[in-house]
């Protein structure tokens, strides 16, 4: 039993996704998330400089919150960062990648599944590596393919309109080309989007996103390291932390993620 917080972060918003799902699958739990408003979006940096980012953040989670398990909950940091942040913490870390593979297998049918991601993260190959972990069936057909531009309209809080269907019309054709029957959100911002990206893909293909499955997991390894918090029934505290400007943070994460996110503090990250 453990009653310290979990720690959770993404670039910006995105991660809010993953924190939904945790706060309703796990409500007695805390919860630190950290929104990297300020150096967003992460997606088109280079694999050291996210590295480097994730690292300060990790650390400043363990240092102040004293966080007993680590959530990256962002594809770009996971992919660059995993490893790395799992070998530098003395808590376990859970990222969002396997567990989106694992639920798009499980949903596939036609065995024809696509994966939209940012550029670094389609870039790291972190998906088709992943998938060749998890044991595909042999006919498996993966398309990866990034989305440029998804990110930026979700962290301006735009969701839906013109300019919106414009870009997904044009960044998922791959994917509609590869006549999927699976579309894997592969980036924690990309369900805000969701409804445009179904509009593109058609009502026969289905979207996964990594949120719910992460959740799982990640109440699966809180029961098998016993750090379940030692109070059932109590309801968790959260708290919400940004690099960038903490009322705009708080506005728009409200909107997005609901109720729990009533505040939000500041934090000032090392480098920029
Ligand atoms: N939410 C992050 C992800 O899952 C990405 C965003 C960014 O480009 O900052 O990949």
């Amino acid at each position: 039993m453990d009653s310290r917080p979990i720690g959770m972060f993404d670039s910006g918003f995105g991660g809010l996704t993953v924190a939904r799902a945790t706060i309703d699958l796990l409500p007695g739990e805390d919860l630190v998330y950290l929104g990297d408003t300020a150096r967003y979006p992460y997606g088109s940096k280079p694999q050291d400089v996210v590295l480097s980012h994730s690292l300060e953040i990790a650390n400043h989670l363990v240092a102040k919150y004293d966080i007993k398990i680590l959530v990256v909950a962002c594809n770009t940091a996971a992919a660059a960062a995993l490893d790395e942040l799992s070998a530098a913490l003395d808590i376990p870390v859970i990222g969002v990648v396997e567990p989106g593979v694992r639920a798009a297998l499980d949903v596939t049918e036609s065995n024809r599944i696509g994966v939209i991601a940012t550029v670094g993260t389609v870039s790291s190959e972190a998906y088709p590596a992943a998938v060749k972990a998890a044991n595909p069936p042999a006919d498996l057909n993966l398309t990866v393919t990034a989305c440029p531009g998804f990110v930026e309209f979700v962290e301006r809080g735009v969701v839906s309109g013109a300019e919106v269907n414009v870009l997904a019309t044009a960044l998922l054709k791959p994917v509609v080309d590869a006549d999927v029957d699976t579309l894997l959100l592969g980036c924690t911002h990309y369900p805000y989007l969701a409804r445009p990206i179904a509009d593109v893909m058609g009502r026969d293909v289905v979207l996964v996103s990594s949120a719910d499955e992460t959740a799982f997991e990640l109440k699966d390894l809180l029961t098998i390291q016993d750090l379940n918090h030692p109070a059932p029934g109590r309801t968790g505290q959260h708290k919400f932390i940004s690099s960038g400007d903490v009322a705009a943070f708080k506005n728009l994460g409200s909107r997005l993620l609901g109720p729990e996110l009533t505040d939000a503090m500041r934090w000032d990250p090392p480098s920029r």
